[in-house]
């Protein structure tokens, strides 16, 4: 097993916490800090369906949480359908710590890797502001 199907398959441990009880559409997340110490998160849904939390996004604050700032891989994958994709939102929290390496999955499972600058062109990041 190569990295990027043990880091899908550390995704999928994560997606099997999901709290999804509204789309019942279990996604898992796991971030890689510079320091290579990996951060879990899965999707987290509420009542007030906009106050719910994409997986990615609980990773990278779980990661940020734990002092880290630097961020080089994230793995992604959903147990309830054929693949997904991070929404736009989750494409901008990983811009803000550095993510280079997006790793997620096609339809059969296979780990597809992509540069976080194709999923997010033309960004605007911290070094925007002066960071
Ligand atoms: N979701 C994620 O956690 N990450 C994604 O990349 C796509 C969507 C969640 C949000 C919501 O809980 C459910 O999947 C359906 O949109």
């Amino acid at each position: 097993m190569n990295e990027a199907q043990r880091l899908i398959t550390e995704a999928r441990n994560a997606a099997e916490t999901s709290y999804s009880p509204y789309s019942r559409f279990r996604v898992g997340a796991v971030v890689v800090a510079a320091d290579g110490i990996e951060y879990r998160g899965c999707n987290v849904e509420n009542a007030a369906y906009g106050a719910s939390i994409c997986a990615e996004a609980n990773a990278i604050s779980t990661a940020a949480a734990n002092g880290v700032r630097e961020i080089h891989t994230v793995a992604v994958t959903c147990l309830d359908g054929e693949g997904c994709t991070p929404c736009g939102n989750c494409r901008q929290i990983m811009r803000e710590f550095g993510v280079q390496r997006v790793i997620l999955t096609n339809e059969d499972g296979t780990p597809v890797e992509y540069a976080l600058e194709d999923l997010l062109p033309h960004s605007f990041g911290p070094e925007d502001l002066g960071q």
